[in-house]
């Protein structure tokens, strides 16, 4: 008999080991080694294989939504959207738990020349020691519809840690009534299988990220095959902002920088570079 439970986090190891056995996408049972498998045939049908950036973060960016700043590509698979961000000016880091997609993303930089600073394993166990952010944009295109519910928790500490002030989130994740499981959270805890992604209504996700202000949320674009962006209607599209804080009397130590001052940073760190 083993009584281990003494911590949260070992409640949260103890509810991903429900699925680890089951479902090899979560990170903690063969992650890695899953994805690793998806990824191995570049030339797979799989729609997000394309080397084409979500229409909808293309568009918050030539929107004037988001500027370039610091970026984080969280699950960023074979880097279509860092690469983007990067060829745009960002600065971008890009985690993934699978060797076999960063390594696709690796090669896709160079034959674009740009650079992405690509970082292997599990973003919630990274959080802090290699993504020390703060970052001006986190994206996620279909990697948390693939997080057991508890790992939400999870999700919403890292941006809260990561985020800067004045920052945004952009996320493309399933849609209700088009694709991914409708199972309760309940349920998918009684199953011990996260049916190959969650379903997300418009509501859940106002819910779960309700300490952020929502700038937009619309299904995505059904992109046709020619055009230059990546689309899909079974996906939502979604921009949060962090809204920056109103610095109390006695703060202002610059220990978490707002998203204009992390610009600046950058701007002054390429200038430097070009003169020097
Ligand atoms: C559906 S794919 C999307 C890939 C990429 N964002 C795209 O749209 O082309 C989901 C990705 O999330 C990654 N992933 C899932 N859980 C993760 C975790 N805890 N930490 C880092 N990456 C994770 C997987 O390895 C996979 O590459």
């Amino acid at each position: 008999m083993d009584r281990t439970v003494r911590t949260v986090d070992d409640v949260f190891e103890l509810l991903d080991g429900l699925f680890a056995s089951r479902d090899g996408r979560w990170a903690t049972g063969d992650g890695a080694g899953y994805w690793d498998r998806f990824y191995a045939d570049r030339s797979k049908p799989v729609p997000f294989f394309v080397a084409k950036p979500d229409e909808g973060l293309a568009g918050h960016i030539d929107r004037g939504l988001i500027r370039p700043g610091r970026a984080l590509d969280l699950g960023c698979g074979p880097g279509r959207n860092a690469l983007f961000l990067a060829s745009r000016g960002f600065e971008v880091d890009a985690v993934d738990l699978s060797p076999t997609a960063l390594a696709w993303a690796g090669d896709r930089a160079r034959e674009v020349g740009v650079e992405v600073r690509l970082l292997c394993g599990d973003a919630f166990r990274l959080a802090g020691t290699e993504l020390t952010g703060p970052y001006d944009l986190v994206v996620d295109s279909g990697c948390f519809h693939h997080l057991p519910p508890h790992r939400r928790v999870s999700y919403l500490a890292l941006l809260d840690r990561v985020l800067a002030p004045g920052g945004h989130l952009a996320l493309t994740c399933f849609a209700t009534g088009a694709m991914g499981s409708e199972l309760s959270d309940a349920d998918l805890y009684r199953e011990g299988r996260l049916q190959g992604g969650l379903a997300y209504s418009a509501e859940s996700l106002r819910g779960i990220f309700s300490d952020l202000t929502e700038v937009e949320l619309r299904r995505m674009n059904d992109e046709p095959a020619g055009s230059a962006l990546f689309g899909e209607a079974f996906l939502w599209t979604a921009l949060f902002r962090r809204e920056a804080r109103v610095a109390q009397a006695g703060e202002g130590d610059g220990s978490h920088p707002s998203a204009a001052a992390t610009r600046a940073a950058i701007a002054s760190r390429r200038s430097s570079s070009a003169t020097g």
